[in-house]
């Protein structure tokens, strides 16, 4: 699977989901590269980090400009069975270049009017893209979101006459999540069976469909 993360409005947590998506997906045995658009989303500050704190990546990343993306993403989705790409703020460039690689893409937004409202201009890219591209698909990811909040599976949300499916995976204003930006750890290695890991662990199966972890050996 082939997911990016987008949104044109800044600080809605695409990096912060980028890492924990990757990372989760790597604790359950799968090969995994996260991609950096243009150097400037910022998984290179997390991951530098990460190792100040002495902890190895658990999968692969690397630096990709917008423009490379999709010839670039052959080789690496012969070499993994996930790619997660991270993108930055304020690039419709970057942007497109996401929306024609991805095979799905998330757009984390807080859970407010206001806040769906400035992701008009991002929704309207991916609209677009969605009707040109029949195997994309895309969800909005309600993130930073208060506790009580929850999404029934197959909701959907109409923002400017623009309509989206809502992942009913929420990921939920938390500690852990600010910890983990800060660290460059992974929300389980800061709390074993938190209610962070649970989040993601959500987002991850629905998202790349995996439950449980693979059975090797
Ligand atoms: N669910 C959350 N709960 C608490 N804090 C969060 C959550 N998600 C992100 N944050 C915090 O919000 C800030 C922005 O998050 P992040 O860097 O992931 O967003 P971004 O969309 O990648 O922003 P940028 O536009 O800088 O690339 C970080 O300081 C992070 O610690
Ligand atoms: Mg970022």
């Amino acid at each position: 699977m082939i997911a990016a993360l987008v949104n044109l409005t800044p600080g809605v947590g695409r990096t912060m989901l980028a890492v924990n998506l990757a990372g989760e997906l790597a604790l359950q045995g799968r090969r995994v590269v996260l991609l950096d658009i243009d150097g400037v989303s910022g998984t290179g500050d997390w991951i530098a980090r990460r190792r100040a704190n002495g902890m190895p990546l658990l999968f692969d990343s690397a630096t990709i400009a917008g423009t490379q993306l999709w010839h670039g993403l052959g080789g690496f989705a012969a070499s993994f069975d996930h790619v997660v790409i991270d993108t930055p703020s304020r690039s419709p460039a970057a942007l497109r270049a996401a929306l024609l690689a991805a095979e799905t893409v998330l757009i984390p937004t807080r859970p407010d009017r206001a806040s769906l409202g400035r992701g008009a201009a991002t929704l309207q890219l991916v609209i677009e893209a969605l009707a040109v591209e029949p195997a994309l698909t895309a969800s909005l990811v309600l993130s930073k979101a208060p506790d009580g909040l929850r999404v029934e599976p197959g909701s959907e949300a109409t923002v400017m006459g623009l309509r989206l499916p809502v992942s009913a995976a929420v990921i939920r204003q938390r500690q852990a999540f600010t910890d983990s930006m800060d660290t460059g750890l992974l929300v389980p290695e800061l709390e074993m069976a938190g209610q962070a890991e649970a989040d993601i662990r959500h987002l991850v199966s629905e998202t790349f469909g995996l439950a449980t972890a693979p059975v090797t050996g």
